[in-house]
């Protein structure tokens, strides 16, 4: 038996696609390396280059490989694409998500482990956000994600697919091997980092007047780590019946931008100039996640989430492959 990992050469999915394998899980990975990087998988994984909607291509993964479980990372993740561009979201995340459900279905596949957000909250009315938190999104992206949690419960309700669906907060850091290195780079620690090395003049800091302590918006950070053991839980959790579930995944601890800059000032002991930009639309001040229900579902605890584990090892991991995974 096997687990198929879409979007397992990206950088959640590879982590976990590492993990998985250390725990002794037989692994394929499905990526169409719109946005992974197929160094990020070792040569021995069996890897399919190709969509997640190609039926077809699923089902002859499900027959040669015993497919029994799958965990859903392929999708587009940027916001402010999702605005501009979101039939590209809507066509790549949410109808070719339909495809591989059906063809998981067809092949008798009823354990999928979903990549969820936390912008499916949108501005979230209460913080930290539990779970019961009505879901509203601000962007294309975060509805093409609340779709898919809507499908997910659907079918099972109807044909029986259990899912975990795990709202992540925001993923960072690395393990020795495996990184943060998207193109464009969006998301704050790594360009805080390459602010640290020259590779960037300078980090922006978008929005200096939230009703925050600070002014700069607060953030939970979660080690990529913790987040990989969280995906072989919850596929656990499925093996032994367990029933289907919405999970957040963060910390329940906020940083703001300036901290984290603080942070890896210290970590780096680089200068880290930042500059002071105006703040993006639909970015709320304060997205912080009450865990505890993964916890208690899970068994799960973040074991190297504190902000300095999770910029040491980023950084550990920039300075022994500076040209990342090199370009693709
Ligand atoms: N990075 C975060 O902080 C964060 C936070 C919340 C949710 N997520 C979700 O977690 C998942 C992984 O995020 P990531 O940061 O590793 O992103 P990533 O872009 O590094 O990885 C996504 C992978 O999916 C592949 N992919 C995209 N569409 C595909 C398709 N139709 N068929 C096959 N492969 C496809 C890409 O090539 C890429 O390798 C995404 O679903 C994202 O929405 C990420």
């Amino acid at each position: 038996m096997a687990i198929l990992v879409t979007g397992g050469a990206g950088y959640i999915g590879s982590v976990t696609v590492e993990r998985l394998r250390a725990s002794g899980e037989h692994v394929v990975v499905l990526d169409d390396l719109a946005r992974g990087h197929r160094a990020a998988v070792d040569k021995d994984v069996p890897f399919y280059q190709g969509s997640v909607g190609d039926r077809a291509l699923v089902a002859r993964i499900a027959a040669e490989h015993k497919i029994d479980s799958c965990v859903h990372f392929a999708a587009l993740a940027y916001v402010g694409e999702s605005v501009a561009e979101p039939a590209k979201y809507y066509e790549n995340n949410v109808e070719q998500g339909i495809g591989l459900f059906s063809a998981l279905l067809k092949a008798s596949v009823r354990h999928v482990v979903f990549s969820s957000t936390c912008a499916t909250y949108g501005v979230p009315q209460q913080v930290p956000i539990p779970e019961t938190c009505p879901q509203w999104p601000v962007n294309p992206y975060g509805w093409s994600k609340l779709f898919l949690e809507r499908i997910l419960a659907s079918y099972d309700e109807a044909y029986g697919l259990k899912f975990i669906a795990l709202r992540y907060f925001n993923a960072a850091g690395a393990t020795a091997k495996r990184g943060e290195h998207h193109q464009p780079e969006s998301h704050l620690v790594p360009n805080v980092l390459a602010a640290a090395t020259g590779e960037k003049r300078h980090v922006s800091v978008f929005g200096t007047e939230y009703s925050t302590p600070d002014g700069t918006a607060i953030r939970d950070y979660v080690h990529v780590a913790d987040l990989a053991d969280a995906h072989i839980l919850a596929l656990a959790h499925l093996h032994k019946g367990g029933s289907s579930d919405f999970l957040n995944l963060g910390t329940g601890e906020g940083y703001s931008v300036l901290q984290v800059i603080e942070c890896a000032r210290k970590v780096t002991a680089a200068a880290i100039p930042a500059r002071m930009e105006a703040p993006r639309p639909g970015d709320p001040p304060r997205l912080v996640a009450d865990a505890t229900k993964a916890q208690r579902v899970l068994g799960w605890k973040p074991a190297q989430s504190d902000l300095v584990s999770i910029l040491r090892s980023q950084w550990e991991w920039r300075k022994k492959f500076p040209h990342a995974y090199g370009p693709e």
